[in-house]
């Protein structure tokens, strides 16, 4: 099928057209980070109101990107949820609205099921395999069957794994979103200098805990009041990096012994993490097990990655009605009874 695909679940205004669910024909992302910026975090209300003024230019540019015409989209694959209420309204009834007028189905889709299979953009992959979910809102272990078959394996019980590296980049000074910045600082630090906690690592769980993390380094900067750049903070980054790092390297090694899977998929915007892929890359080495990380710019929010899940639940008669609503959260181990 050819799909237009819509995200508009946070920062980014985002729409795709993908054929089959596997080739991108275009890929349009406008982001608002640098107008959250200035607040330091994402304002709900703003979001929305960016969304509704960059949505139609971006599908346009994505049609015309994609040298294709709307008459010639065959379906809509949206993002349905998790996020904020009002930023996802937009997407969604835009989605609505043009399925409606060009008499085509569409299905809202789970945000985090998106980030699963954007690896399937660039390589087939078969299943089931493990997944490593870890963005601004979510730090996931999956066990994926099939598409729509999820179980979740361990979770954090507090903050994501994103939301720790821009709690600790906030608390060192750095703007918003600070996660690639801490990225960039720790390739020059030591990551033995800052002595930091391992939350969670051997407590016989799947689950992690970052909110430790960042309250270790906030008592670390009160004893050792350190500038945003230079040494000292390079070695912090470096330093609170690994602990994350070592966190999610030992309780996906858990996961692969405990699902005996040879197949591991990481995604999501801490992905991109520079030591985190290098070190999924060693542990995959170690354990014989086959890595798949997309490229960064299919880590992040971005709509291709909707159409992949879209195109499976469009092609096998799993199209949503007019009547269905976002939702705010939303829980993957019961997808399937909601998509219908
Ligand atoms: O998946 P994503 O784009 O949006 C959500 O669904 O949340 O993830 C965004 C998160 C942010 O917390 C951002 O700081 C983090 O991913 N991030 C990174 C890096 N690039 C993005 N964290 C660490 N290192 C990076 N290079
Ligand atoms: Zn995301």
């Amino acid at each position: 099928m050819l799909l237009l695909s819509i995200e508009t679940s946070c920062d980014e205004t985002a729409a795709a057209v993908v054929r089959d669910g596997r080739e991108i024909l275009s890929s349009v992302i406008s982001s608002q980070i640098s107008i959250h910026a200035a607040y330091g975090g994402v304002v709900p209300e703003i979001a929305s109101r960016k969304h509704l003024e960059s949505l139609s230019p971006v599908i346009n540019q994505a049609i015309g990107d994609a040298g294709v015409k709307m008459e010639v989209i065959e379906g809509i694959a949206v993002t349905r949820g998790p996020g904020l209420s009002g930023a996802l309204l937009v997407g969604f009834s835009a989605a609505k609205a043009i399925a409606a007028a060009r008499q085509i189905p569409f299905v809202g889709i789970h945000h985090i099921e998106g980030h699963l299979f954007a690896p399937f953009l660039e390589q087939k992959i078969d299943f089931p395999f493990l997944a490593l979910v870890v963005s601004g809102g979510h730090t996931h272990l999956y066990h994926v069957e099939n598409f729509g078959e999820y179980k979740t394996l361990g979770k954090t019980i507090d903050d994501a794994a994103g939301e720790a590296f821009d709690k600790c980049a906030k608390i060192m000074g750095m703007p918003y979103p600070g996660g690639v910045l801490i990225d960039r600082m720790a390739q020059s630090g030591n990551p033995e200098a800052v002595r930091l906690p391992r939350p969670l690592l051997r407590d016989g769980t799947l689950n992690f805990s970052f909110s430790g993390l960042k309250t270790a380094v906030m008592q670390h900067i009160e004893k050792n009041p350190i500038s945003k750049s230079g040494k000292e903070a390079d070695d912090l980054c470096a330093s609170f990096q690994k602990a994350v790092c070592d966190v999610l390297s030992a309780k996906t090694e858990a996961a692969i012994l405990h699902t005996g899977t040879n197949r591991l998929v990481v995604a999501g915007g801490v992905a991109c993490n520079s030591g985190l892929r290098s070190r999924m890359l060693e542990l995959c080495k170690q354990m014989k097990v086959e890595l798949y990380i997309p490229q960064p710019s299919l880590c992040g929010d971005n709509a291709a990655m909707i159409a992949v899940p879209g195109d499976y639940y469009l092609s096998n008669g799993f199209a949503s009605s007019q009547s269905l609503d976002v939702t705010a959260s939303w829980d993957m181990d019961s997808i399937r009874e909601f998509t219908k």
